[in-house]
């Protein structure tokens, strides 16, 4: 069935759940053993026989899984046993905590209750993994890579926002993608810098004339400006053509309302962005909700609306490619892919503006919400560890001078610069958390080292864990990267130096897959180059013009600092000043205020 069909998905599952097991009940009473039911007793021995037929197939499964188990010598994966049957005390204070607690902490006490890094959480009888077990995600990016796919439950979640795109397509169609795509972040064409010098100079104009340089009085929202700066660039570089969002109307300090992820403004621009965005979180609210989302959505599908703005904006810039494409084969024109930019390029190998619109919109996706990310962070750390700022400063006036223009190779002499983006990355990864379905039953292998005294006396019973099939599996990078267990005691500290120092990086180096904020194996992000350079060149050309940069928590919107009793907390949590959340990316709940300024010298 389409992933777009969520209804008829959902009313054949009625079918299957309520109808089926009704007539199989009618038939049995009135024809095999001909009992007349009254009219107070009906309708509870029906609703009994459909209960009893789920628990008999539940019931089933467990035993298929348990004989799964047996042949494959695995054990099962520890599962979180709630107060309420179907674990439905656990779904409610899940989804009451993910309003108000810090990022990913619903599922780290769950691993700190179970003193595990894999768990099912069987909400509403429904298995569903969770892990921050290094070596289970690795399995499942990579070594056991086969095994897994996007999924039937993905699709439908994203089908109406991101279609046939990159992110949501498996098997043939992501092949396709991948190889259409690859050749735009090659080497050559990801170290012109360009473009990124032309966008860069804009929002950094933006931040001059808003903050009057000096005194860096007024506030800005940096987060919505690198919002920008990486669409405006990405859209040049993947269609030949500026968004110029940094020309649109920019969030006011104290005026400015929370949009659904940073700040809110009311424009042509703002309607995009905040469909853009909106449509990320109605995607995540029904992963929290889970199977049973489409009950919600029965009526009015949610990101119908979000997907129609988004589509407004990009199909126009199909409609020109195609047409130009058509007008380049009447005339017997044909330029070689080395000239042509991506849109061009996807529209050579598909007349389908569908699919080329989707493959745009994930790309823009990919470029706009995760660099911005990593920015809005780094200057978070910038301006809550002013010695990070001062010390990359005197890096890039050493290595790039106070002007001029920057080369591929200044900016690989930047280790330190490297050591605070890795470290951001590490601690604030931009997909925090991802999902995959298993496609068969297969084998996970034995846990990685945490909680190995606790859980084991398993210890004795290293043996690999049963991953059911057909079921989702949400893996937690963010919880990965900082486990002590892996990173040492002070996981939780921002520390750029755990790059630099040999001894330290060694933990690293000989196990790479515990820092995978690019994810790992053969869908491995394809914007990983392009995105440290682009990052890198901002970064230069912010610290050459600017030093210093300070926190405005009062011109945060309304409910956007973070909640007091994350005070009372342990790790990062305790000394927050922001509020990191995540709807399908990461970023800074109403956007995040600084002070930028340059001391006079
Ligand atoms: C700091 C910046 C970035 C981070 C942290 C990041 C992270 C990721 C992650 C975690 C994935 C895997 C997603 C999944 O499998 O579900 C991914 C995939 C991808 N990324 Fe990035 N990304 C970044 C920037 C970019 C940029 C700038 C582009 C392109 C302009 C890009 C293009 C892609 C593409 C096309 C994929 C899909 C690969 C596939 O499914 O085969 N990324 N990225």
């Amino acid at each position: 069935m389409h992933p777009s069909n969520y209804r008829m998905r959902l009313s054949l599952d009625f079918l299957r759940i309520i109808v089926l097991p009704s007539a199989l009940f009618h038939l049995i009473t009135t024809h095999l053993i001909k009992m007349h039911l009254g009219f107070l007793t009906a309708l509870p021995s029906y609703l009994g026989f459909i209960i009893c037929c789920s628990i008999s197939k539940s019931f089933l499964t467990r035993m298929l899984q348990h004989a799964g188990r047996q042949r494959s010598g695995a054990k099962e994966i520890p599962c979180v046993r709630g107060a309420w049957p179907g674990n439905v005390d656990i779904l409610m204070k899940m989804l009451r905590a993910f309003k108000t607690s810090y990022i990913l902490d619903v599922y780290l006490q769950l691993f700190e209750e179970y003193q595990c890094t894999t768990l099912n959480t069987r909400i509403l009888w429904t298995d569903h993994i969770i892990t921050m077990d290094q070596e289970h995600i690795k399995f499942v990016l990579s070594t056991g890579f086969e095994h897994f796919w996007r999924g039937r439950w993905q699709k439908e979640r994203m089908e109406r926002f991101l279609g046939q795109g990159i992110f949501n397509r498996d098997d043939e169609m992501w092949r396709m993608h991948r190889g259409n795509t690859r050749p735009f972040f090659a080497r050559e064409r990801i170290s012109d810098f360009d473009i990124f010098e032309k966008y860069t100079a804009r929002a950094l104009n933006i931040i001059s004339s808003t903050s009057n340089q000096y005194s860096g009085q007024t506030p800005i929202d940096v987060q919505d400006l690198y919002s920008r700066f990486a669409l405006d660039a990405a859209s040049e570089f993947l269609f030949g053509q500026n968004l110029d969002t940094l020309s649109a109307t920019l969030p006011v300090a104290g005026k400015t309302k929370m949009g659904p992820k940073g700040s809110a403004t009311e424009d042509p621009w703002g309607s995009f962005a905040s469909a853009f965005e909106m449509a990320q979180q109605v995607i995540t609210a029904r992963s929290r909700v889970g199977y049973f989302w489409p009950v919600f959505e029965i009526f009015r599908d949610k990101n119908a609306p979000n997907a129609e703005v988004v589509h407004r904006w990009l199909d126009p810039l199909v409609k020109s490619a195609l047409g130009e494409k058509e007008r380049m084969e009447k005339a017997g024109i044909c330029s070689p892919v080395a000239e042509k930019n991506f849109l061009q390029h996807l529209a050579e190998s598909t007349d389908d503006s569908i699919i080329i619109r989707d493959q745009l919109l994930s790309l823009l996706l990919a470029s706009r919400d995760t660099t911005a990310c990593l920015l809005t962070y780094v200057t978070y750390f910038m301006a809550i560890y002013p010695e990070v700022a001062n010390r990359l400063r005197t890096e890039v006036l050493e290595h790039c001078g106070a002007t001029g223009s920057i080369t591929y190779e200044q900016l690989r002499n930047l280790k330190y610069m490297r050591a605070v983006i890795n470290e951001t990355l590490r601690l604030y990864p931009p997909v925090p958390l991802n999902v995959r379905e298993s496609r068969t039953g297969c084998t996970l292998p034995p846990s990685d080292s945490t909680y190995k005294s606790s859980y084991d006396a398993d210890a004795a019973d290293p043996r690999p864990l049963h991953m059911p099939g057909s079921t989702a599996i949400t893996f937690l990078p963010l919880l990965t990267q900082r486990n002590k267990e892996l990173w040492g005691s002070d996981a939780d500290a921002f520390d750029p130096d755990r790059w630099l120092e040999k001894e330290r990086l060694s933990r690293f180096v000989t196990n790479p897959t515990m820092f995978t904020p690019f994810s790992a194996g053969p869908r491995i992000c394809l914007g990983q180059n392009y995105a440290y350079n682009e990052a890198s060149f901002f970064l230069v050309r912010l610290l050459q013009q600017f030093d210093t940069f300070s926190l405005a928590p009062e011109a945060q919107p309304v409910g956007s600092l973070p909640p007091l009793e994350w005070k009372r907390r342990k790790g990062r949590q305790a000394e927050e000043q922001i509020w990191p959340a995540a709807a399908l990316t990461l970023f800074v709940k109403g956007g995040l205020w600084v002070r930028v300024a340059r001391e006079a010298h």
